[in-house]
């Protein structure tokens, strides 16, 4: 049906548009991908995750409506009550798009300060924006300082990421389903290290099991230089995660995640020392 073939159209101009913003934050990613295309590899994305403050104007909601339009359904909700998280993830008829992942910090249960930071930070936005599908990977749309990140990063570093990068995809990740060479994730995280990037050891380096339905790896997150209003910092920026789903039952594959696996793997934008 033609209208089917332009709406899909579209919706793989946007993600590109998603990928190539997450390729100029995250030039390793790119790299990562890169050696595994040449080296005879077509890769296809499991999901691509997004980060969002709970707030009327900001929630899940704010983002996921953008995905909503090209057909994407909620299909699971999360809760990460120890880093006051709370997740949808998204879904397409069309299988061979990539999962949507959409997590938000539950602000009424931070710090008076987180709230009072993030809500300054609100108010500098202009609510026009958040209508446009480019607020999706419209970055920081508020003036930040590197003080009030570290005091952010002190209690949540989730909160601190969100301030310093704004709206961007946190990750992509390569389905190894669609691998010819590397079915098995722990080859995967061999090939990966070997070429010297380093993987998120916290809760192991494989997140999830076979029994669970869903492996996950993902790499730490690389620094980028940031301008601060005070100056500029270095500091973690996104990652790159691989997964590996098992059928169900019914044969059919796993889509949903495992909130343990997943509440490590946000540790993968965490400071390394
Ligand atoms: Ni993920």
């Amino acid at each position: 049906m033609a209208t089917n073939k332009t709406e899909s159209k579209t919706i793989h101009n946007y993600l590109e548009n998603m990928w190539h913003d997450y390729c100029l934050m995250n030039p390793e990613a790119f790299s990562i991908y890169k050696m595994l295309s040449q080296s005879g590899e077509t890769i296809q994305n499991d999901h691509i995750a997004l980060r969002t403050f709970k707030h009327p104007r900001l929630g899940i909601n704010s983002l996921a409506k953008h995905f909503i339009k090209y057909g994407y359904y909620s299909a699971g909700e999360y809760f990460f009550v120890e880093k006051k998280l709370y997740a949808q993830h998204f879904e397409h008829a069309d299988k061979s798009l990539p999962k949507i992942f959409i997590s938000e910090l539950e602000l009424e249960k931070t710090s008076p300060y987180i709230q009072e930071i993030i809500s300054g930070i609100i108010n500098q936005i202009d609510p026009q924006m958040m209508a446009s599908e480019d607020s999706v990977y419209g970055g920081k749309l508020w003036t930040i300082n590197y003080q009030t990140y570290q005091k952010l990063a002190a209690e949540s570093e989730y909160a601190s990421w969100l301030y310093a990068y704004g709206f961007r995809p946190n990750h992509f990740t390569v389905s190894i389903n669609h691998l010819k060479n590397f079915k098995d994730i722990a080859k995967l995280n061999i090939f990966i290290k070997e070429r010297g990037y380093k993987l998120n050891t916290s809760g192991g380096e494989i997140k999830g099991t076979a029994e669970q339905l869903l492996e996950q790896s993902s790499t730490m997150a690389s620094e980028t230089v940031v301008q601060f209003g005070d100056g500029m910092y270095s500091i973690p920026a996104c990652y790159y995660e691989f997964a590996k789903r098992y059928p169900m039952t019914n044969g059919e594959l796993y889509q949903g995640f495992i909130a343990k696996s997943a509440d490590k793997i946000f540790e993968s934008t965490n400071k390394q020392s």
